[in-house]
C-alpha cells in the first residue's frame, strides 16, 4: 500500500508521510513559467496538460507522498454559472449572490459538469503519468466557504457579507449552502471515477462559524458531501480541513464521517494526539511562513510536530497553504529533518 493510504488507513509510521497544501504554486520558478505560457490562472486551471504539469512539478521536485489536483475551489461557483475572475495580486472576483433572483440565475447542480469536464481530463492524465508510489488527491472548497466567496464576490477577512445574508434572508441563504452541496458531490464523484485516490475538502473559513451555525454549516454539508462519497465509493478516503475550528475540531471526524483531519497551525500537536488522533489519521500543522526564513527553527518545527504526532497516523503537511514567498530550497530542509530526504 502507498504511505499516504497507510495513514489514511490508520497505520501509524515512523517517518509520517508528506505533502503539502498549495504544494504547486507561485514559489516555484517552474510553475511560474508554465502559467505565464497559459496566459491566465483559469486558463491554466482548464488546460489538461499544463494543470497535469503543474500537479506534477513538486512531486519531480522533492518527491512528496501525494500529488493534489491541480484546479481552484472556486471552479464550482464558475460552473454554476457565476462569472470569475483572478486579478493579479487581487486574488478572485465573482459575481455575486445576494438575492433570491441572483440564486433563481445560477444554473442546477448538474450543470457544473459542463465548465468543469477539463479537471477531469487533468485527473485521467494524471493517473498515467504520475509515479506508482505517489497518491493522487482531488479536492472542492467546503460549501460555507465556497458561498463565503460566491455571496461576497471576492475573498473576506470576516465573511461578513455570508453571515448577514445568513441573518437577512435565511432561505436563500439555505438553498445556495444546498446548490453548492449537491454540485460538490457531483464534482467529486466525477474526480474520483477520473481517478482521484483520496478527496479533501477545504473549509478555510470554518472558524468564522460558531455555536449551532457550526453544525449546521461546516458539520452539515461535510457529512452529506462524506455520506454521499461513501455510499459510491467506500474505499476512497476523505480528509477535512475546518481550518481555525478551535475545539471544534474535537468530534469532527465522528460527526461528518471522514477519515483525516487537517489541522492549521493553531491547533496545538500535544492536544491533537490525545484528543483528535484516537478518531482517525491527522495531518498537519506546520507554520508555512517557516519556509520563507528556514534555518533552525523549520528543522526544530518539524521534528517537534512529527514526534508529537508519531503515536497515531499522520501526515505531515503545513497548517495552511506554502506562501509566494517560500524559497524552494527550505522544502528540501524540511524533509530532511522529518527523516524523508
Ligand atoms: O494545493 C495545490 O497545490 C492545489 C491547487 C489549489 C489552488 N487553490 C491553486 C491556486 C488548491 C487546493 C486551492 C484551494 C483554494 N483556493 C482555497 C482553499 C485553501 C486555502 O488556501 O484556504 C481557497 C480559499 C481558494 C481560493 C483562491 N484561489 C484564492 C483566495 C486565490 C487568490 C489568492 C492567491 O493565493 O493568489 C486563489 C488563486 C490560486 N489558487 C493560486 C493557486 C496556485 C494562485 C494563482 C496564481 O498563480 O496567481
Amino acid at each position: 500500500m502507498k504511505k499516504i493510504m497507510k495513514s489514511l488507513a490508520g497505520e501509524t509510521q515512523a517517518v509520517p508521510p508528506v505533502w503539502m497544501m498549495r504544494q504547486a504554486g507561485r514559489y516555484l520558478p517552474e510553475y511560474r513559467e508554465t502559467r505565464a505560457r497559459a496566459g491566465d490562472f483559469l486558463s491554466l486551471c482548464y488546460t489538461p496538460e499544463l494543470a497535469a504539469e503543474v500537479t506534477l512539478q513538486p512531486i519531480h521536485r522533492y518527491g512528496f507522498d501525494a500529488a493534489i489536483l491541480f484546479a481552484d475551489i472556486l471552479l464550482v461557483p464558475h460552473g454554476l454559472g457565476a462569472d470569475l475572475s483572478f486579478e493579479a495580486g487581487e486574488g478572485p472576483r465573482l459575481s455575486t449572490v445576494a438575492t433570491p433572483g441572483d440564486l433563481a440565475a445560477l444554473r442546477p447542480a448538474e450543470a457544473v459538469h459542463d465548465t468543469v469536464a477539463p479537471i477531469y481530463e487533468t485527473l485521467r492524465l494524471l493517473t498515467r503519468e504520475i509515479p506508482p508510489e505517489t497518491t493522487l488527491i482531488g479536492f472542492a472548497g467546503a460549501p460555507w466557504t465556497v458561498a463565503t466567496y460566491m455571496i461576497a464576490g471576492r475573498g473576506t477577512t470576516d465573511q461578513a457579507p455570508a453571515h448577514s445574508l445568513k441573518s437577512r434572508d435565511r432561505a436563500t441563504f439555505d438553498a445556495l449552502i444546498q446548490r453548492v452541496t449537491d454540485a460538490t458531490i457531483l464534482y467529486l464523484k466525477a474526480q474520483i471515477d477520473a481517478g482521484a485516490e483520496v478527496v479533501q475538502i477545504f473549509d478555510s473559513w470554518a472558524g468564522s462559524l460558531s455555536g449551532t451555525d457550526f453544525d449546521e454549516y461546516a458539520v452539515k454539508p461535510v457529512k452529506r458531501i462524506v455520506a454521499a462519497l461513501k455510499a459510491g465509493h467506500p474505499g476512497v478516503p476523505i480528509i477535512a480541513f475546518p481550518r481555525e475550528a478551535g475545539p471544534r475540531h474535537d468530534g469532527f471526524l465522528t460527526a461528518t464521517g471522514a477519515d483525516a483531519l487537517a489541522i492549521d497551525t493553531a491547533v496545538d500537536v500535544d492536544w491533537a494526539a490525545r484528543t483528535l488522533q484516537p478518531d482517525g489519521c491527522v495531518q498537519g500543522n506546520l507554520d508555512p511562513t517557516l519556509l520563507i526564513a528556514g534555518g533552525e527553527a523549520l528543522r526544530s518545527e518539524t521534528r517537534r510536530i512529527r514526534d508529537a504526532l508519531s503515536g497515531g497516523p499522520h501526515i505531515f503537511n503545513l497548517g495552511h497553504g506554502i506562501p509566494p514567498e517560500a524559497n524552494p530550497d527550505n522544502v528540501h530542509v524540511m524533509l530532511d529533518a522529518l527523516g524523508a530526504a
